[in-house]
């Protein structure tokens, strides 16, 4: 599968050029979204992204280790951000700053109006990678995360990135 081009290569770890992940990369990205997402996704619900052609962009370093995986989905003019993950080792580096501008970089150019995603009210790291790039918070979604063993329902805060 082609590689897209990767902006900078200032980043404190060696990396790969961000591409379009393949079947074979499924499994890397079920294991990170495991360790990143209070709820994870499938394997099975994660390829049928990637088989639908949907955004599922991989970022490995050049050991061979996925170090940050982004998911969206294009509806009419809105880019919905399903997931961004770094690994936890690969974290307060960068990466998951690069990565979102990379995707902004993307979808301006291929003409979206704007951004959107939810957030875990709790989630002060997201939020704050989000609103160092340009995303404000415009609304608050009451319990929109079901509560799970151990996690009470949340709220979460629906950001948005306009062009
Ligand atoms: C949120 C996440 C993607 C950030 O990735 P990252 O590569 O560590 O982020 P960056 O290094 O690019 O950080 C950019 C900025 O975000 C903020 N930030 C990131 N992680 C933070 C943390 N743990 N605490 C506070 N601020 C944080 C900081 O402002 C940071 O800038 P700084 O390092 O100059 O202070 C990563 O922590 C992650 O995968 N978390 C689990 C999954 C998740 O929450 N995804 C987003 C849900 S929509």
């Amino acid at each position: 599968m082609a590689a897209r081009e990767t902006p900078g290569t200032d980043l404190p770890v060696p990396l790969t050029d961000i591409r379009p992940a393949g079947t074979n990369d499924i499994y890397d990205i079920y294991m990170l979204n495991c360790k990143a997402f209070v709820e994870s996704w499938s394997v099975m619900a994660l390829g049928m992204w990637q088989e639908r052609g949907d955004d599922l962009d991989v970022w490995y370093d050049t050991d061979g280790n996925l170090a940050a995986y982004y998911l969206g989905q294009d509806v009419l003019d809105e880019v919905h951000i399903m997931q961004l993950a770094v690994a936890p080792q690969f974290r307060r580096q960068g990466l998951g700053s690069r990565l979102m501008q990379y995707e902004i970089e993307r979808k301006r150019a291929s003409g979206m109006a704007q951004m959107l995603l939810e957030v875990r009210a709790s989630n002060r790291a997201a939020q704050k990678l989000y609103t160092s790039l340009g995303f404000q918070v415009v609304g608050r979604r009451d319990g929109y995360y079901a509560p799970l063993e151990n996690h009470p329902p949340e709220d979460a805060l629906l950001m948005r990135f306009d062009f």
